[in-house]
């Protein structure tokens, strides 16, 4: 019987194995990147080529093997049912210089040293997050600076984004190294400046990530990029030197106080050092570079949505003056009495994906997706954007409709081919506290205050701009505060 089962399962197995995937034409050292011109962005354009090619196909990034992955199920396989075969990341000349060689999280390729370094960001994240009401404090401190000044920003109609983003770069300051800063703090204006510079030069496809040779020649791009990291690492080590200055045995303070403390020495016979203070460095800028634009950048979609759907806004106001009124500030506790806002949270996060093509992965080993065999080293594109528009999961893809993220019975419910934070051993370590953060400035806004359109003014551009994550464009909204709320806090 096991005879017949293998005869009847291996060849199928071996013939689709040997059955390479679709490929876009290759010329030598261009590889296929003649074919991929014409302008769009990469997520729209791996969309585009998968009606061509199936949404499995491979393509030559100049010498770079690439496999894009466009469906769920494909996905599925890479992130998680062989996530650790596809754990690895490339190297890449613009990353390697921000990370010092991948002494961060993100960046760095999968090794034990790596395991270790995840394991103590994730521990360090929960000592702040789950389980205490640190972080919480921190971001509500944060939401009542947010709505006195969108409240003070007047009623002709302001671009609400460089508010947002000093909000959320003040929860991660405080969050890293335990500074507050005012409106306009000096310290404050050079952190956001040199996060700024490096979100416009990092990974973001340049010739210099796929001939690294081309380092050597004058690159603008690439001096700006040294210029931030310089500045970067300068204020940074300053940081860590008072950290350490003034470390005690008492509970860490921040996250700076929390991976110090768990820095282990070198392994007696391992080759490697440990977590250095090169990784501490490298952690705690990471936070700025992946915790700032992705948090900030989806509460400006989810505010730009509102602005297409004032039914939307008007729903949540009424589930928030139902469930909470506005006697008192909204905390982490009563999420679970507010469901109807989750869903708006999820389905900005499905509709506009802040990072619309996650990072790149790579083949650690020989593996397989489809069935199709991969060899070690080949890169893995997952386009999240087809799979969160694709027709056949979701119903109206182009839709913002919150309710696809409720049952027939209101319940919430959250479909397979959701992903917006990966899934798998390079699932986004911040995601418990990015959810905190949608959750806690979202709630607060829309309590304290409504937004609406100045007069006369066109509903936000909804195509988005592609950074480092997909952005979108600048807009303006008039704010008003709601009963109770004049001051926007109490
Ligand atoms: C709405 C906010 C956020 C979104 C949508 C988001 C999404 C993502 C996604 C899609 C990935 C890539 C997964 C992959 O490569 O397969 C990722 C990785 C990562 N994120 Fe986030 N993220 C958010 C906020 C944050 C925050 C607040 C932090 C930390 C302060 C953070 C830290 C990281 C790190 C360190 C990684 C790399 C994980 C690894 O390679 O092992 N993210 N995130």
């Amino acid at each position: 019987q096991i005879k017949t089962r293998l005869f009847s399962v291996s060849p199928q197995f071996l013939l689709l194995a040997a059955i390479s995937i679709p490929c876009l034409p290759r010329l030598p050292v261009l590889g296929s990147l003649p074919w991929l011109g014409g302008g769009l962005p990469p997520h729209l354009l791996f969309s585009q080529l998968a009606h061509r090619y199936g949404s499995l196909f491979a393509l030559h990034l100049g010498p770079h093997y690439t496999v894009v992955v466009n469906d769920h199920r494909h996905a599925k396989e890479v992130l998680l049912q062989r996530g650790r075969d596809f754990a690895g990341r490339p190297n890449m000349v613009t990353t390697d210089l921000l990370t010092r060689g991948g002494k961060d999280i993100a960046f760095a390729d999968y090794s034990p040293l790596w395991k270790l370094h995840r394991r103590l960001v994730h521990n360090s994240f929960t000592l702040f997050g789950e389980g205490t009401s640190r972080l919480q404090d921190i971001v509500l401190s944060s939401v009542d600076s947010l709505c006195a000044e969108l409240l003070s920003g007047g009623r002709l109609g302001f671009d609400p984004s460089p508010a947002v983003t000093r909000a959320v770069t003040n929860v991660v300051c405080t969050l890293v190294f335990s500074a507050t800063y005012r409106h306009g703090d000096a310290e404050l204006q050079e952190v956001i400046r040199y996060n700024d510079g490096i979100v416009q030069t990092i990974a973001r496809g340049g010739l210099v990530d796929i001939y690294p040779w081309m380092r050597f020649f004058p690159n603008k791009s690439l001096r700006k990029l040294k210029d931030s990291i310089t500045v970067r690492d300068r204020l940074l080590t300053r940081k860590l030197e008072e950290h350490k200055a003034s470390l005690t045995d008492g509970d860490p303070r921040d996250l700076l106080d929390a991976l110090l403390k768990g820095q282990t020495g070198k392994s007696p016979g391992s080759e490697d050092e440990g977590i250095t203070d090169d990784h501490v460095l490298m952690t705690a800028a990471e936070a700025f570079g992946a915790g700032v634009e992705t948090t900030s950048t989806t509460l400006l979609w989810i505010l730009a949505y509102l602005l297409h759907h004032p039914e939307v806004q008007d729903r949540v106001q009424k589930e928030l003056d139902e469930n909470i009124g506005s006697e008192r500030a909204v905390c982490m506790s009563d999420r679970g009495r507010l469901p109807y806002l989750d869903c708006v949270i999820n389905e900005g996060m499905r509709i506009r994906p802040v990072s619309p093509v996650l990072i790149p992965h790579t083949a650690m080993t020989h593996s397989s997706i489809g069935g199709h065999s991969v060899s070690p080293g080949t890169r893995v594109l997952v386009n999240m954007w087809s799979i969160h528009h694709d027709p056949q999961h979701w119903d109206k893809p182009d839709l913002f409709n919150p309710d696809r993220f409720l049952d027939n019975q209101g319940q919430r419910v959250t479909p397979s081919c959701f992903l917006p934070f990966g899934a798998g051993p390079r699932v986004c370590v911040g995601e418990s506290l990015a959810r905190l953060e949608l959750f806690l400035f979202l709630s607060s806004l829309l309590q304290r205050m409504s937004f609406r359109l100045p007069d006369g003014a066109p509903p936000p551009n909804l195509q988005g701009r592609l950074g480092v994550v997909l952005q979108p464009l600048p807009f303006k909204v008039v704010v008003t505060p709601r009963a109770g709320w004049e001051g926007g806090a109490k």
